[in-house]
């Protein structure tokens, strides 16, 4: 739906006041009422280096989700202060690791004698306490664009990986990029004993996946592909890493949001493509192309509800609260938090 007149011409006008000293960020997966008001959008690979290449800015406004926002304040100086417009953007994914559950899987791998040898590398998508847990423990931090770098990183430093929170980027990578097989990865399930694992089935492992998932990603399934292929001839299907193995499996190409962009833009005109993520991208990649056919690839799979939180009212609410000079909705880590999970960020930025 268009957006009302009157908070776009505020949205405006609050923007210009604040001139350099505000930088907004915006994810792909943003409204496009939001992404108009961007002055840089991206994948969260991209934004987290452009959060930290902005040390003049006084206010970062991050439209996205928790823990991007959290990552930019780990990342930007202590003087900087990051704002996330809507606190309820949280992610389910991220969510599903808890810090008291990672550290007594950590405690399951001591006692079956791997923690020494194994490396935890986390997705992005994950709380500032499980990236601080991460690079406590001589791992990496990595999102749906590095993960191949990040495991084979890892994989020079340990035997073992434990992959944190989402099982399908890390199955996905492991097995189509490093060439690892399915039976070399187990899923540690935090909510049973010892992750519903034996001992043997952990020495043997070289991945240990968290049985994490994103909600959105996670329904589209094999017969959407299908479906698809039969009702355009000749389509391509590209999908987000974060889709289920058999999906994955079954599309022609996989890669982050970034990547699907990109692809689109070199693709041939009058070529016809599926596109497996979230619908705000879908719908403004279709809007771009005009020249192509570019259809969403299932259709009972719509929106991120947490990233569509940020909406114009709230965009606005912060830039003029910023206006008068109250910073609101700042999202801010610790500093013993920030130490570590800034030793992980680090290293995902210093991957080849
Ligand atoms: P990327 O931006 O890394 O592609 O991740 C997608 C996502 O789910 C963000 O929450
Ligand atoms: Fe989290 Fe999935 Fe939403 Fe990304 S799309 S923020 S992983 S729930």
């Amino acid at each position: 739906s268009p957006s009302d007149p009157n908070l776009v011409a505020r949205a405006r006008a609050a923007k210009e006041k604040l001139g350099d000293k505000v930088f907004i960020l915006g994810h792909h997966y943003q409204r496009d009422e939001v992404i108009e008001f961007a002055d840089v959008t991206g994948d969260s690979f991209k934004l987290a280096r452009e959060a930290a290449a902005r040390p003049d800015a006084p206010y970062i406004v991050f439209c996205g989700v928790h823990f991007m926002a959290e990552s930019a304040d780990i990342l930007t100086s202590d003087d900087q202060q990051v704002i996330l417009p809507d606190l309820a953007a949280g992610c389910s994914m991220a969510d599903m690791a808890t810090s008291e559950q990672v550290e007594e899987c950590w405690d399951v791998l001591a006692e079956a004698g791997i923690a020494d040898v194994t490396v935890p590398v986390s997705y992005m998508n994950s709380s500032a306490d499980i990236k601080a847990f991460t690079g406590r423990n001589g791992g990496t931090i990595c999102t749906s664009s590095n993960a191949r770098r990040a495991l084979d990183w890892a994989f020079e430093q340990g035997e073992k990986v434990l992959f944190l929170p989402d099982q399908h980027l890390g199955r996905n990578t492991a097995v189509l990029e490093l060439g690892l097989s399915l039976d070399d990865c187990v899923l540690y399930n935090p909510h049973k004993p010892n992750g519903g694992l034996t001992v043997e089935q952990l020495r043997a492992a070289k991945m240990i996946l968290w049985r994490g998932h994103c909600s959105v990603h996670g329904r589209f399934d094999v017969s959407s592909v299908e479906e698809v292929r039969e009702r355009i001839p000749g389509v391509n299907v590209l999908v987000h890493p974060e889709c289920r193995h058999e999906v994955v499996t079954a599309a022609d190409h996989v890669g982050s949001t970034e990547y699907i962009i990109n692809t689109l833009d070199a693709a041939e005109p009058g070529s016809a493509w599926a596109i497996g993520t979230e619908l705000n991208l879908v719908r403004r990649v279709a809007a771009a192309h005009p020249d192509k056919q570019v259809v969403f690839l299932d259709k009972t799979v719509c929106f991120c509800s947490t990233m569509n939180r940020i909406d114009l009212p709230h965009l606005v609410w912060t830039l003029e609260s910023l206006v008068e000079g109250t910073v609101v909705n700042r999202i801010r880590v610790d500093a013993e938090t920030e130490k570590f999970a800034k030793v992980a960020l680090d290293r995902m930025l210093a991957l080849p």
